[in-house]
């Protein structure tokens, strides 16, 4: 959200009381049965993480032709583009109207002079694409859901806002989805598009747009931190619009889609099914406390994103502020954080005066390797603290993972890593190599401590013996694995998530920062649905899937494994103890495995299942009966050979 937003404490008591208005809906749950196909088809086209460069976190609303120009030829002179940056993306600032006779954009030429094709009412931003592709790079395009765009709401002082007739200053997609898609990907050529939210959050009565008495009023579908008052299905419907227009004017699906809502409405649960990536968070800021929170935001979703498919802790602010050249240490942390969770890579700084050592960060090439790996795991946490953390990812060359090592705090520190961290076999030796300096550091059998400096990211690729000797560990294949459905039955803020002060404030005049991304309780790799220990009748899993009761985990198994294995039972972080819980195992749609009823503080019991030659293996946690309480259930060391 814009620099010069309203403090929060205003905003969120307006925010509270427009949501009255609007119904607070769970979005629909995903069959509990299992189906037999794949679930997910990709949005668009990335299949690892997009990378490029947009104006909003260099520039803000001041963004002109010769900056983002500025950008791309710097991209390809600075060697970034052969490195993978390939989208440029214009942000907020550029649109000058909505034309009355046919509702056709047109661009402000003032700031993008090539735009100005023909009369004064007649622009186009094909020169603009055709330079960027003439170039080897693609562009990218910025809009909103609703019918006014974030500036018009939080920038009014802004020189260059939409003019115009209040029908004229629409310049958002809300009543246009398939004509504004049309001109933008089949007229001007476009490949990417970012679609704001503020237009149906912001502009309720009493809303910082609604408020400016300028603009149509939109009762508020969504309310920031305030999941229970967002209408979900809404909001993922008008998103899927926008989808079924670029798949029906991209018919290749040659896009990308960038849902930007912020991580409300639980779009970290569906925003697989609708976008190519979505916000996890709010805005980030130029610095530390914003970056983590932007990152744990992501950290505990390892389940949802994979190829095709990416969670989007928001730009990156390299070079800026906390990451600028003077603090190269944080700017490293920041790229490589990014980068062990298969985040979209988007430069936000002004390229053209990039210092060398700001391009080393973001051009590294053996960090953009983590992220761009093709197995698509995203990283997961293998120990974490609100200190250190270890965060391990599992590349697509077997034997092979990176590994972030995470101090967080203002003190060096001593981080031990092990075997077990890794999967890996505790007595073989495990070949390190520093993925920043681009050198071996020897190998060690057990495990090694690393002294790691304060705000630092160790990032390491380590090669060594998986400690399953054929196939994984399902912890392991992230990018494989779609939650159908999470057995969640109320959607629950995350309190796991770094809270800074708040951001538009920055100061402790509010009620304070409390969790407000829903998320609590999905499915997740190595850990509970809550963040703890898999346990299951006091006996501790250090690897395994932990989720709710009445949930359903596709896995793609593309026939390239033989046999599942696991030990299920009734997790002891347990809300509910009283109802059992069946586990069942399927490939391709047949049921080929199934527990007996399991009860809380019953021993995990063996789960085994023939699987040649299945494509999608399905695990369904199925709980008999009701509970006051939901249910926690543990696949334990769950895994394909
Ligand atoms: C929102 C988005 C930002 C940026 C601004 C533009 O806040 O989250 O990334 O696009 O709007 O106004």
């Amino acid at each position: 959200m814009g620099p010069t937003r309203l403090p929060l404490t205003s905003y969120r008591k307006l925010s509270i009381a427009l949501a009255l208005a609007a119904l607070s809906t769970v979005a629909a749950a995903g069959s509990l049965n299992a189906t037999g196909a794949w679930e997910l088809a990709p949005v668009g086209d990335a299949p690892t993480p997009p990378m490029g460069w947009n104006s909003w976190n260099a520039f803000g609303v001041n963004v002109n032709e010769a900056r983002v120009m500025g950008a791309a030829r710097a991209l390809v002179a600075d060697g970034l583009a052969k490195a993978g940056y390939r989208y440029v993306n214009i942000d907020d600032g550029g649109w000058l109207q909505r034309r009355t006779r046919d509702g056709r954009m047109l661009i402000r030429t003032a700031l993008f002079p090539s735009a100005a094709v023909g009369g004064p009412d007649q622009t186009s931003f094909r020169p603009f694409t055709d330079k960027l592709h003439a170039m080897g790079l693609e562009a990218g395009i910025y809009t909103d859901l609703g019918r006014n765009v974030c500036s018009q709401a939080w920038s009014p002082d802004n020189p260059n806002l939409p003019v115009g007739t209040r029908a004229e200053r629409e310049v958002g997609l809300h009543g246009h989805v398939r004509q504004d898609i049309a001109l933008y990907f089949k007229d001007w050529g476009f490949d990417y598009i970012k679609v704001d939210a503020c237009g149906i959050a912001h502009y309720g009565v009493d809303g910082p747009g609604g408020k400016q008495g300028k603009f149509r009023v939109f009762p508020p579908l969504m309310v920031d931190q305030n999941t229970a008052q967002s209408n979900i299905p809404a909001v993922r419907a008008l998103y899927a619009k926008v989808r079924d227009a670029l798949r029906t004017v991209r018919p290749d699906g040659k896009f990308v889609l960038s849902l930007c809502n912020w991580g409300a409405a639980n779009v970290r649960a569906w925003g697989k099914d609708v976008g190519t990536m979505w916000r996890t968070s709010t805005d980030i800021q130029a610095n530390w406390s914003r970056m983590l929170h932007s990152f744990d935001s992501v950290a505990t979703r390892e389940l949802y994103s994979g190829p095709g498919r990416w969670n989007d802790p928001d730009m990156l602010e390299v070079g800026n502020g906390d990451f600028d050249q003077n603090h190269l240490v944080q700017a490293r942390s920041h790229f490589s954080l990014w980068a062990i969770e298969d985040a979209p890579l988007l430069i936000g700084y002004d390229l053209r005066r990039a210092p060398r050592s700001i391009i080393d960060v973001l051009g590294a090439p053996e960090v953009i390797a983590v992220d761009q790996d093709p197995a698509g795991n995203q990283g997961v946490l293998e120990y974490t603290s609100s200190d250190y953390q270890i965060i391990v990812k599992t590349l697509s060359m077997r034997g092979q993972k990176a590994v972030a090592l995470f101090n967080r705090t203002g003190e060096p520190a001593k981080i031990l890593l092990n075997a077990g961290h890794l999967k890996m076999a505790p007595n073989e030796p495990i070949a390190l190599r520093d993925l920043w300096a681009r050198r071996d550091l020897g190998s060690f059998t057990g495990s090694r401590v690393f002294l790691v400096q304060p705000h630092e990211v160790l990032m390491l690729k380590v090669t060594g013996k998986p400690l399953l000797a054929t196939g994984y560990y399902l912890s392991e294949m992230t990018g494989r694995i779609n939650v159908a459905r999470d057995g969640v039955l109320v959607p629950e803020e995350d309190p796991t998530i770094h809270r800074p002060l708040d951001p538009y404030t920055g100061s402790t005049s509010s009620d304070g920062t409390r969790p407000v991304y829903a998320g609590w309780g999905d499915p997740r790799a190595d850990s509970t649905p809550y963040d703890d220990t898999l346990r299951v009748a006091n006996v501790s899993y250090r690897y395994g899937i932990g989720a709710l009761a009445n949930s359903r985990l596709q896995v793609k198994a593309d026939g390239s494994f033989t046999r599942f294995t696991a030990r299920v039972g009734i997790d002891d972080t347990t809300r509910g103890r009283a109802a059992p819980v069946r586990f069942e195992v399927y490939g391709d749609g047949r049921l080929l495995a199934e527990s007996r009823p399991m009860h809380f503080n019953e021993a995990a019991a063996p789960l085994a299942a023939d699987v040649a030659g299945v494509k999608v293996v399905e695990l369904i946690a199925r709980q008999i009966g009701t509970d006051e309480g939901a249910v926690v259930v543990t696949w334990a060391d769950a895994a394909l050979e």
